[in-house]
Formats: structure tokens, sequence, C-alpha cells
């Protein structure tokens, strides 16, 4: 397949090295620390519901938007909306919605860092208590042996409190993110996925076997596919709707990005499809891994943030083989979360190597640094900082620390605000024959995908960030 020429002259070796790629970036704590955690909050079986509702309806038509629009652009992602809107007749200032992806997919980025920081804190835990047992000839004890559950949740606790630490973990993080996409995307971005991904789908399928058979699966499934509909409140919409946006990497610039860097050869239409499919399928296994062991131990599935740091270590500490599967567990999150980070920063490096004409290396390296910088105000959002509540006026965001604040924001406003442009924009101003043609659809499927993009996309949207937000704005 013919690469193609944007950002540095670079392009994907072939289809699969694409879908590898952007199911990459697709899976990562999304899929495995936030979706159980917001299905856990939020009643369980109407949150997954809703959620696939969105994927297949709105997700999915904008993945393809996304993508068709960066190819049919051909440079980064503010440059090729430009294009397209230039193609078409229409506004440069389209290149706005560009901006406004690249933006939130910087800001994402820096406290993405920070979280996948705290993960590699708990492989070194967990990997030490494996290999101490190991080294005691007992490969297959419980994890985090002889402590209480206190000690286990504690070290969340003192992760937190440890300024230094919670620094010097997410440099690690960002150290690793910026090596990755200073190498190139297909030196970098494409042989990381290449290698991670399949890692990642063994070991899932490796913990999800175990909790099946170890765990309480029967409360699992109950609790994942029974709906209680009396748990749907505006503002369940809204984070079922920024969860899906999130974690399909819609709206933050990445798959704009990644979409430049596809040969014209690739049907992009099915290409979506297995995108989408591959994401929510590993949501709904993080799901079915996470929960049975949960419901093992009889802890609560609403733990919130911690569900993953604090719940499951304490459930691998109760069940035969939990150091060994502890230590698996977090390696797989470290791996999805560090092909998700490359797609984050290579939206804003590519935009900078097209505008500045930087090298590869010192943009992804000064991109990396300044989204460093911001994550460090995250992390110290948990110690020295821990009263501030940068938007404490706004209703919805009057709890937040700096982390939530930024999480908050962008997931609730900036991604479905950045989604709703690209459906406005691929749906009604974009000339129609261009999309058609790069879509690889035609008929009627192109008619109802069409359909989708143009109006179920934009009233969706917009009702679900109105009365998401008006409540918040009122104090909800
Ligand atoms: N989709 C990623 C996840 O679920 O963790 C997060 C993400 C990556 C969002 C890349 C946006 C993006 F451009």
């Amino acid at each position: 397949m013919a690469g193609a020429a944007a950002a540095g002259g670079q392009g994907w070796s072939s289809r699969t090295a694409f879908i590898l790629a952007a199911v990459g970036a697709a899976v990562g704590l999304g899929n495995i620390w936030r979706f159980p955690t917001l299905a856990g909050e939020n009643g369980g079986g109407a949150f997954v519901l809703v959620y696939i509702a969105f994927v297949v309806l709105l997700g999915l038509p904008l993945v393809l938007s996304e993508i068709l629009l960066g190819r049919a652009g051909g440079e980064d992602a503010i440059g090729s909306v430009e294009n397209v809107a230039v193609k078409s007749n229409r506004s440069r200032n389209w290149r706005g919605l560009g901006a406004l992806q690249i933006t939130s997919g910087f800001l994402i980025l820096s406290f993405y860092s920070v979280v996948a920081g705290w993960v590699i804190n708990y492989v070194f835990i967990s990997g030490g208590d494996f290999f101490g047992s190991l080294f005691a000839g007992d490969p297959f004890s419980v994890a985090f042996s002889g402590e209480s559950q206190d000690a286990i949740t504690g070290r969340m606790g003192e992760l937190f409190a440890d300024p230094g630490r919670l620094i010097l973990l997410h440099a690690l993080f960002m150290a690793a993110t910026i090596g990755i996409v200073a190498s190139g995307v297909h030196d970098g971005i494409e042989k990381a996925a290449t290698w991670l991904m399949p890692a990642f789908f063994v070991l899932l399928v490796i913990v999800t076997i175990y909790g099946a058979f170890k765990g309480n699966f029967e409360d699992a499934l109950a609790f994942l596919f029974t709906p209680d509909f009396s748990k749907l409140t505006p503002t369940v919409l809204n984070e079922a709707l920024g969860q899906a946006l999130f974690s399909l990497s819609l709206a933050a610039g990445g798959l704009l990005t990644y979409g430049a860097y596809v040969g014209k050869d690739v049907n992009l239409a099915p290409t979506a499809g297995m995108i989408a499919l591959a994401d929510t399928t590993v949501a709904i296994l993080a799901g079915l891994m996470i929960f049975p062991i949960v419901f093992a131990v009889g802890l609560d599935p609403a733990g919130g943030p911690a569900l993953i740091f604090q719940t499951l270590p304490v459930a691998f500490n109760a069940m035969p083989g939990g150091a060994l599967v502890g230590f698996v567990f977090f390696i797989l999150i470290f791996f999805a979360a560090l092909t998700s980070s490359i797609s984050l920063l290579e939206g804003p490096t590519a935009w900078v190597i097209d505008r500045f004409g930087w090298t590869r290396k010192k943009s992804a390296f000064i991109v990396g640094l300044v989204a460093f910088l911001i994550g460090v105000a995250c992390a110290l959002g948990y110690n020295v900082w821990s009263d501030i509540r940068p938007l404490g006026f706004w209703g919805i965001f009057a709890e937040a620390d700096i982390l939530d604040t930024l999480d908050g924001f962008t997931g609730k406003i900036m991604l479905p605000l950045g989604a709703l442009l690209v459906a406005v924009f691929v749906g009604w101003k974009a000339d129609r024959r261009l999309v058609e043609s790069e879509s690889g659809l035609s008929g009627g499927m192109f008619a109802f995908w069409r359909f989708l993009v143009a109006w179920a996309a934009p009233v969706a949207v917009s009702l679900v960030l109105l009365f998401g937000l008006i409540p918040g704005l009122l104090g909800d």
C-alpha cells in the first residue's frame, strides 16, 4: 500500500498496520479503567446498553467520518480539515475544528499520562510481589500476601501523597510515549502497535478466563447485562456519550491524523467497523474480566476510579494465583495505555511538524514536554494542591480536583463539541462526492450513514450536551 505523504512523508505499511494502530489508539485506559468504573457507578446494564447504542449509532459513523476527513485532507488534523473545506468551497475557518480536536487530544494526553503512571506503579508493586513469591518457591500465591485489606487499599493513598513518585512515574510514561512518536509513523507507532496489541489481547483473554473460572461470573453477567432504567438520568446519558467518544478516540485529533497516513486503496467503511467493534468488545471483556473478580470476594462494583487500583488488588489478594494474575493485569493495562497515548501525542506533533517545519524528534519532544508539565499540575492536585478546584464555580465541576476537571471538561464538553462539528462538517458542508468516494459506501448504505452523521449525531450530541450541562449549571 502506498502510504500517504502527510507529516514528514510517512504512512502505514499495510491496512493491518493501520487497523492495529487505530485499535491501539482506541483501546486504552478508557476501556479498562473508565468503562467498568462508569458502568459500576451508573447501575451496570442500563449504562452498558446506552453506551452500545451510542457507539453503533453515533460513534461508528463518526469514526468513519474522521478517518475519511484525514485521508481526504492528507495532512495534520488542522491542515486536513482546511484542505477538505477548500476542496468543498467552504470557509478555511473550518480548520478550527481540527484545532479544537488537537487541543482536546493534547489536554487528554497530559492527564492520561499521570493515570498511566499509577498503572506503572502497580506494575512495579505486583511485579515485585510476583517475583518475590516466585523466588520463595510459591509462584501461585496470592498477591500482596500477608497484607491487610487496609494496607492494600492504603497503597493508593501513599502514592497520591507522594508528589515526587507521581511525577517520576508520569515522566517515565511520557518519555516512553515521546520515544515512540519521535521514531516515526512506521518505525515507532506502527511497530509499537504491532507488538503491543497482540500481546495485549492474549493477556486480556488469559485474565478473563481466570475470572470466569475463579471468580463470580454469573453475578458479573447479571450486573453488566440487566438494565435498571431508573438509573438513566441526563447526567448518565452525558457520561455514556462522553465515554463512547473518548473510548473510540473521537474528536481528539488522533483518528484524523492517523487517517492521513492511510493509503487510497484501503476501503474505509469496513475498517472503521473493525475499529469500533474491537474497541467495544474490549470494553465489555474488561467488564467481564474485572467484575467476576470483584464479586468473588464480595467487593463493591461502584468503587469509582479506585476500582482497578484498590478493589482489584484486594481481590487478587484473596484469590489463588493472584500474584501472577495481578502482575499480568497491570502489564496489559500499561500496553493499552501506551498505544493510546502515542496517538494522543501524534496529533499535535504532526501539526507542529507541518506548521513549524521542525523535525519529528524535536516536535514530539517539545509537545510531550508541555503536556508533561500540565500533567505535573494534575499530579500535584492529589497532594500539595489538593484544595484547588479549577472550575469550582461550575456545578458539575464543583468537586473536581485538577485531573478530574481536565478529564471532565474534555470528556463532557470538548469531545462532544468536536464530534458535533465533525458531524456538521462531514454531513452538511464537505463535498458530497468527495465524501462518498472516500467513504467506500454507496447507495442505501451511504444514504443511511450520511443520515446518521448529518441528523442523528448532531441532534443527539446537542441534546446530551445541553441536558447534561444544564442540570450541572444549576448545581445538579
Ligand atoms: N481511546 C483511548 C482510551 O479509551 O483510553 C483514549 C484516547 C486516545 C482518546 C486517543 C482520544 C485519542 F485521540
